[in-house]
């Protein structure tokens, strides 16, 4: 099958996926509202057609902390990402990496800081959960300063979890629970049960050897399931940066007043974001609220953009709204499920690409010349 979109590394990945991981990564929580809103808002948003612009020689590179990417856009992070392909977090980390753009890695990933760390040589973006455990959390900071980590990454939209009834239908487990109905559906991906044999990775990578007097990845589930911690507050971000000296980006703000209070807090960089509709159901899509945070951070720390990026198209979309960079969840995610590393680099290009012949039908050479004028209306 010849891959021309995000929608074809989709399709590929319902095939080669399990069905109870392919459901956890499409799903929205509740009636998913939110999740929908993510995408109808985007594409109700209409770009601008400009011609006769000479737009022969284009330059999509950017910064994001002050580092140069090849165009504005990172590798969100995708909890359980090794769980679409064996292996899957040093995958997209090594797809990122070669396509000059930043990984970043999930508290809650199966391949270990460290794993990544070692087979990457490459700096990454680590992000964090602040749980009830301080002691884990102090010492997950610990291990992303000693592997050089280039970024820490604070998700706040997560003092519980919002539920999403596919993965409780599906029995979601890790490591995958030995029912009868999801040995049935491993049977059936037989090559997704080998790349993951063979990666002998399938369980909380950056929990292991941590949760004391708990052996067994099923007691680590339940460890983190309990570890969600709902007394978050912004006396936890002083915290963390008492512990952490590199850049700190905040992500999970979806209103003003929050967006001013993470800048007052000190973050380098705000992600505009409701985890891709797996929260709060009911909540706006990301992008209705991009011009009002963009507005409230007013240029104080680096704004960035994540909720139903499926193209190129929507992410000059978020640009043209005031994004610095956006950010991907979902869409390297079905790449990895359809194709491993070789699918997370195609998604990739697909949003390279896509951008920037949109730019240049735009009329825009440069990130630079990017702004409200590139949208219609
Ligand atoms: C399967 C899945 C797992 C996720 N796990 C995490 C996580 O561990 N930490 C986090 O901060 N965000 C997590 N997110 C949210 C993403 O980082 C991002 O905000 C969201 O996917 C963006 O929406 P998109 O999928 O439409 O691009 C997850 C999203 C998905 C789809």
């Amino acid at each position: 099958m010849t891959i021309t979109c995000i929608e074809d590394l989709r399709r590929q990945a319902r095939r080669n996926v399990p069905r109870a991981f392919f459901d956890y990564v499409e799903a929205g929580s509740y009636a998913a509202e939110t999740l929908r809103a993510n995408r109808t808002d985007l594409e109700n948003i209409k770009l601008r057609q400009r011609v006769m612009m000479d737009v022969s020689s284009r330059d999509t590179s950017s910064t994001m902390l002050g580092q140069k990417v090849s165009f504005p856009l990172g590798l969100g992070p995708v909890g359980m990402t090794g769980m679409q392909c064996g292996n899957g977090e040093i995958l997209a980390a090594r797809a990122a990496h070669a396509a000059g753009i930043p990984y970043t890695l999930s508290t809650l990933s199966i391949c270990s800081i460290e794993d990544v760390a070692d087979a990457t040589g490459a700096p990454f973006w680590f992000q964090l959960y602040v749980m009830k455990d301080r002691g884990f959390v102090r010492s997950l900071i610990e291990r992303a300063t000693a592997t050089a980590c280039s970024a820490l990454m604070l998700t706040v939209d997560l003092p519980l979890l919002g539920q999403r009834h596919c993965d409780l239908k599906n029995g979601l487990a890790i490591p995958p629970s030995l029912k009868f109905r999801n040995l049935l559906s491993m049977a059936c991906h037989p090559r997704w049960c080998a790349r993951l044999l063979a990666g002998r990775r399938w369980s909380f990578g950056n929990l292991e050897g941590y949760v004391s007097g708990r052996s067994g990845a099923q007691s680590l589930a339940q460890w983190v399931g309990g570890q969600f911690d709902a007394t978050l507050n912004w006396s936890d971000v002083e915290w963390v940066k008492s512990l952490w000296r590199g850049p700190l980006i905040i992500k999970g703000i979806l209103d003003p007043d929050d967006a001013k209070l993470a800048v007052q807090s000190g973050a380098d960089a705000v992600v505009v974001s409701n985890h891709g509709g797996r929260q709060l159901d009911g909540a706006p899509s990301s992008i209705s609220m991009l011009p009002k945070i963009r507005d409230a951070v007013s240029g104080d720390a680096e704004l960035y953009f994540d909720g139903g990026i499926r193209s190129g198209q929507d992410i000059l979309r978020a640009l043209a709204l005031g994004a610095k960079a956006c950010l991907v969840g979902r869409a390297y995610a079905y790449g990895l499920g359809a194709a491993g590393q070789d699918g997370v680099a195609k998604a990739i290009d697909v949003l390279h690409r896509e951008l920037d012949v949109s730019m240049a039908l735009t009329g825009c050479r440069t990130i630079g010349d990017i702004g409200p004028q590139t949208l219609a209306n």
